[in-house]
């Protein structure tokens, strides 16, 4: 044995005990996420017992994680803590391999680039091959996930690549360790203390996202500082790329628009002024020397106030030009579509289609543009984005909220994969689905992550960390499935776990959006904090900032009315969509008021009027959070102490907070419609002027 090959072995072992102390002494408190490999039993165990390991130790690091990574997986499934497995070298892999090996090929031609692997048969075991390091690190994690579900090695045949290119996870997170809309501790970014000490969480955070099929992350919120385009931070970003390359994590920065002038020294930051575009170009290259895989700029330009190049007088096209030239074939600039302005007030749910429509074609082949899911704001329930399928000649991305700014945060539990499936699988009418139209681009998800010891604010929260990352690789997987692979993963194998907790996950995301926002309504969050209820608000500067400019509601109807008679913004769907959503008495129920203004006694599919809809759908929300904590209740059995309390104390929240929403939003429908509570509807427990009183100057993430 080679001296290399020896201590590349003393190294791995050296790893694997070091994991296994670490876990023996972990409690069940969350951190480590899905990748917990509890022991199996019975005939699973048996089976995977019956697995020797060989793994290919190949030179490169993604291998020798991979290698790590089932060493450490393979041991915790058998319940053996230390063992760590065989590894031979690649010179050694020579045939035959023991009976029942498992084998790395990593260079493998037949299989494409990109993170694509195949699980096969072979002799006599199992073979991952891949066509570079990262898909052995894909394949390896996919190998615990199938062992970990159960299911039986000499029937695991898996052949996978990603859907899309890009798979990326937005940080708002601020210079100062502030994470903007983050409601699970602090960021896990210190940049004071970077380049000399990089914490450790953030190699843990790499591993989870790899485990997902992540690709890259951005670390800096969009709301940018031009800090990051400082000669300063490029050795603090070179440090977390090292740590993260081997993961195949791509870092990218926000970059502020206006950093030219803001850090650079220029008077100006006019996209088409050659001074700017030096310095672009400048900035770029000095961070791709330090970082030669450095991923690229995401900008929100012309956005709630943060500098663009409309501020010269130049389209969005020509500001995102700049930036892609100065970055190449290097990498990316990924522009956001998320814009609405204060002149134009007709509906903010048209403006990014207006101004965005008008430029396809005209954009550098290396820009991306990142679009919401909904034409609003992450709302609990939007249609589709019209822009998907409306630029041809554009790169489009799908951007998701992770971290549920708008639907309960931390502790309301909202599972969102049928949420964000919703958007993905929607026909757009002008060439596919969504998820067709963003398969050439890929998906970036608003991060929920921070320095709380379960990451995401909740324990059921990581299922969306989770459920992203799946949905970006295949968002053909059903919510249902990548619930219940979540689920045994990280709480419980057993039947009477799985069977009641994936339904319950499943109803979930649909009883935030009917406790707050029934029927197609929208925006009603109260202003700042945007957890509670705030439909009455009405006098905060821009319209379209009050609840009330999304309710439209008076005393004839309620609803936002975007046909032909109102704002029309569904003349911007294909006409096969907008023709879906054109008439009130035939539109899914659950856009209704998105699209329709209709009188409180319209009369409903379901027969009874919108009044007592709009009733009956809160107190089915309500009713639906009552039973999840019923459900959570029954599981006690199955879930550790720690993390059964605290969803348990978690729920009790949500089941008060969720009527909570519905009797202040009921009171005041009423004081609108001057109307009596349907038969038998509970009234609600305060006065309006109590609900309209309550404020929270304890509120997070604001
Ligand atoms: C939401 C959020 C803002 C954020 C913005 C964005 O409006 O409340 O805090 O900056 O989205 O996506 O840029």
């Amino acid at each position: 044995m080679g001296r290399g090959l020896v201590n590349r072995l003393l190294a791995l072992i050296a790893a694997c005990a070091a994991l296994a102390v670490a876990s023996a002494a972990q409690a069940e408190d969350g951190y480590r996420l899905w990748l917990r490999y509890a022991p199996l039993e019975g005939e699973a165990l048996a089976r995977v017992r019956a697995l020797p390991l060989v793994v290919h130790a190949d030179q490169d690091p993604t291998v020798a994680l991979a290698g790590e990574e089932l060493v450490h997986g393979l041991a915790k499934l058998r319940g053996e803590e230390r063992r760590p497995g065989v590894v031979i070298t690649a010179s050694r892999l020579a045939r035959p391999l023991p009976p029942g090996s498992l084998s790395f090929e990593c260079r493998d031609s037949a299989v494409p680039p990109g993170g694509a692997f195949a699980i096969k048969p072979a002799d006599g075991g199992l073979r991952i091959s891949a066509g570079e390091p990262i898909g052995c690190l894909y394949g390896a994690f996919a190998l615990l996930r199938e062992l970990s579900l159960g299911r039986n090695p000499a029937k695991i045949d898996l052949d996978e690549r990603p859907a899309m290119p890009l798979r990326l996870l937005d940080h708002w997170d601020d210079p100062n360790g502030y994470v903007l809309r983050g409601y699970s501790g602090r960021s896990i970014f210190d940049w004071w203390k970077l380049p000399e000490h990089l914490d450790q969480r953030l190699v843990d955070y790499a591993r989870a996202d790899a485990s997902i099929g992540i690709n890259g992350a951005v670390v800096n919120s969009v709301n940018a500082s031009p800090l990051f385009l400082t000669d300063r931070y490029i050795p603090k970003l070179r440090r977390i790329a090292d740590a993260w390359r081997p993961y195949g994590i791509r870092l990218y920065i926000c970059a502020r628009f206006s950093a030219p002038k803001d850090v650079g020294g220029l008077p100006t930051a006019d996209p088409l002024d050659p001074a700017v575009q030096a310095w672009w170009k400048a900035r770029a290259d000095a961070l791709y020397a330090a970082i030669p895989d450095f991923g690229g700029f995401l900008v929100k330009a012309n956005s709630e106030g943060e500098p663009g190049p409309q501020d010269y007088h130049r389209t969005h096209a020509e500001g995102a030009n700049t930036l892609a030239r100065a970055v190449g074939s290097r990498g990316v600039v990924i522009w956001r579509a998320f814009v609405y302005s204060a002149e134009d007030q007709t509906d903010r749910a048209k403006q990014a289609y207006n101004e965005f429509v008008p430029l396809d074609g005209q954009f550098e082949p290396n820009v991306i543009l990142q679009v919401k899911n909904g034409p609003v704001d992450f709302q609990p329930r939007e249609p589709f984005h019209p822009l998907f399928g409306a630029m041809p000649h554009t790169r489009l991305m799908f951007e998701g909220q992770i971290t549920k700014e708008y639907l309960g945060q931390a502790t309301h539990l909202a599972y969102l994969a049928p949420y964000w499936k919703e958007v993905l699988d929607a026909q757009t009418g002008r060439g596919g689905t969504v998820a067709q139209v963003i398969a050439p681009a890929g998906m970036a998800g608003v991060a929920n992550t921070g320095s709380d010891r379960n990451w995401s604010g909740s324990h059921f929260n990581q299922a969306n960390w989770y459920a992203f990352g799946r949905l970006a690789w295949d968002p053909t997987l059903s919510s249902a499935q990548i619930a219940r692979e979540w689920a045994m993963q990280t709480f419980s194998r057993e039947r009477g776990f799985i069977g009641k907790v994936v339904p319950m996950m499943i109803a979930s995301r649909e009883a935030v959006a009917e406790y707050m926002t029934p029927l197609g309504l929208t925006h009603q969050m109260a202003t700042g904090h945007h957890y509670g209820p705030g439909p009455w608000i009405c006098n905060l500067k821009r319209p379209e900032w009050n609840p009330c400019y999304y309710s439209r509601a008076d005393k004839g109807g309620i609803g936002f009315d975007r046909t032909a008679s109102g704002s029309n913004a569904l003349a911007q769907y294909a006409p096969s969509v907008a023709a879906q959503w054109a008439d009130p008495r035939t539109i899914d129920e659950d856009y209704l008021l998105w699209f329709h203004h209709v009188p409180w006694d319209f009369r409903t599919p379901s027969g009874r009027p919108l009044w007592g809809e709009l009733v009956y759908r809160y107190d089915r929300g309500v009713a639906t959070v009552d039973e999840m904590a019923a459900t959570w209740a029954s599981l006690a059995p199955y879930v550790d102490p720690e993390r059964f309390a605290d969803t348990a104390d978690f729920l009790r929240i949500q089941s008060r907070e969720a009527r909570w929403w519905r009797d202040a939003s009921i009171a005041y429908w009423q004081s609108i419609n001057g109307l009596p509570l349907p038969a038998g509807t509970r009234p609600p427990e305060h006065s309006l002027d109590y609900y309209k009183a309550l404020s929270f100057p304890e509120a997070p993430g604001e």
